[in-house]
């Protein structure tokens, strides 16, 4: 009977305790509007994370409830340009939160994607810097160039169609995107290229890695406690392996990569992992800032990719008007073959066309949180330390006042109409958020992926090729966790002549 009064008494104390912590944290952000569910439990971001569509429903509620909104106890989101200055700025008191771990896991030590310490970021960020500026990298252009080179031949030999000759051969440009971008960084951060181009498949599962590991991670990174569960060996054992072992694979190949540069007969290369050596990153660092590299380069680049394509390909005014630019460039000398960086940049249309495809279509959708140790004030509202502050990408990319009324809507002339300088700054501010804000937080890879985009739009796809949509109904299929991927991108090619 004893036993019993207590087990009662435990269990009323147990549940006082969890009314009250549940009562103080609704109270907290009691002042913060949202979503009812939101407020009193985080399964509601957890599961429209696990949606895929989280980034499209949190910037439909936006009109509701405001520039910032409460989307679970300890999270909120804003939809505020100016805000995501204050949370991204280089000196300001932000830093990480908690949800970066899901890009730790296991591994035994931070990498510059995880890392949440400002201080130790900034150091860790310093000795890569010199191998994704390119400062360190022999023929980085020249790498690009193949792999561009590689895309052609592969479109040239399986997927042209030709009309006069009934031959009709689509193509899924979101897969042939990916397969470029992998081809590239692969043969940058190790010096060894995937060749998924010349074998037309995903030859070390980095695609099949990505689209199945990432929704479960990204959708337990809303409750970073769980991601303890994904090491715990039976929980592993429940997980589909085939899915899983194109990340094994990869990381076997950074660590061996990495292995050669170490040691009494050390291989000394000039490439990015090079760099990171000469800077001082020891083995397990470097092989594992390799492996983030690759995940981090491959699909972010190819939704650029892709997703400007889809939006030329659904505008035949500005899919005209670039190829227009690219042909007279072409016809008076101004573009070289291949096409050099330098002179990609002096094309007016095809930049235009680049920060217009990248706006509404930003590769990371996110929720990249961020919060403070102290009270702090955004978008006039008081923020309790401690609490997760997002960004809502899309409302924030097509921002009214920014970007004018026709914010949602692929117009690369907004980028070349005369205009006061306060706007176009404000403008490229807020499209520039696209690779995060510059210092602390801005993307280590834009240099490269500014590369890539400057080669290909001109060499594949448009200076040879008609692209068309083989279902302009239902184009694509585009999921975010995070990171934006999109499948079944299917485009029907045919040749031009205009220059052969
Ligand atoms: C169009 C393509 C790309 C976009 C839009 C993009 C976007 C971003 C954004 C928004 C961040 C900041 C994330 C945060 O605040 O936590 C980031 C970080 C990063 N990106 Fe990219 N990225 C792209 C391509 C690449 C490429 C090609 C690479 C590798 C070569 C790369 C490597 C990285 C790395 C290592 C970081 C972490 C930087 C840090 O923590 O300081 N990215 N990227």
């Amino acid at each position: 009977m004893i036993y019993l009064s207590l087990i009662v008494t435990l269990a009323a104390l147990f549940f006082t305790y969890r009314i009250l912590s549940r009562t103080s944290r609704y109270l907290r952000l009691a002042h913060i509007p949202g979503p009812l569910p939101a407020k009193i439990t985080t399964l509601w971001l957890t599961y429209h994370q696990s949606t895929g569509s989280l980034a499209r429903h949190i910037s439909s509620l936006s009109k509701r409830y405001g520039p910032i909104y409460r989307i679970a106890p300890n999270w909120v989101i804003t939809s505020d340009p100016a805000a995501i200055r204050q949370l991204w700025s280089a000196r300001g008191p932000w830093h990480r939160g908690q949800w970066y771990d899901m890009f730790r896991m296991d591994q035994p030590v931070s990498t510059v994607l995880s890392e949440r310490d400002n201080h130790k970021h900034a150091a860790l960020k310093a000795k890569l810097l010199p191998g994704y500026s390119g400062k360190d990298v022999d023929n980085l252009h020249e790498a690009v160039d193949r792999r561009v080179a590689d895309l052609v031949q592969l479109i040239e030999r399986k997927y042209l169609s030709d009309d006069e000759r009934g031959v009709y051969r689509p193509m899924d440009l979101a897969e042939k995107a990916t397969f470029m971008t992998q081809d590239v960084i692969s043969e940058l951060a190790i010096g060894r290229c995937f060749e998924c181009l010349v074998h037309d498949r995903d030859t070390y599962g980095q695609m099949t890695g990505v689209t199945g590991s990432l929704p479960l991670v990204i959708t337990l990174a809303t409750i970073p406690w769980t991601l303890g569960l994904l090491q715990n060996p039976l929980v592993r054992a429940l997980l589909p392996k085939e899915k899983l072992e194109g990340v094994v694979r990869q990381q076997e190949l950074a660590k061996k990569q990495a292995a050669e540069r170490f040691g009494k007969d050390k291989v000394v290369r000039r490439d990015m992992l090079g760099s990171f050596v000469k800077h001082g990153l020891g083995h397990t660092n470097a092989w594992l800032e390799t492996f983030v590299q690759i995940g981090a380069g491959s699909d972010t680049t190819a939704t650029a990719i892709r997703m400007t394509m889809f939006h030329l390909m659904s505008s035949p005014g500005s899919y005209k008007r670039l190829q227009d630019e690219i042909d007279a460039a072409i016809r008076e000398g101004r573009v070289s073959s291949p096409i050099a960086e330098e002179e990609a940049r002096r094309l007016p249309y095809l930049q235009a066309v680049m920060k217009e495809g990248l706006r509404l279509s930003s590769p990371v959708m996110g929720l990249l949180p961020r919060i403070c140790d102290t009270e702090q004030t955004v978008c006039g509202v008081r923020i309790p330390p401690g609490t997760n502050v997002c960004w809502d990408a899309i409302s924030i990319f097509r921002n009214q006042e920014t970007f004018g009324a026709d914010a949602d809507v692929f117009r690369p002339e907004r980028w070349l109409v005369e205009m006061e300088d306060v706007d176009k700054k404000s403008m490229e501010f807020v499209q520039g958020l696209v690779f995060g804000t510059s210092g602390r937080f801005e993307c280590l890879g834009k240099g490269i992926a500014m590369l890539e985009l400057n080669k290909v739009f001109v060499e594949v796809l448009l200076r040879r090729f008609d692209f068309a949509l083989v279902n302009p109904l239902t184009p694509l299929t585009s999921r975010d966790y995070s990171l934006s991927l999109q499948t079944d991108l299917w485009a029907r090619i045919t040749r031009r002549h205009v220059h052969s």
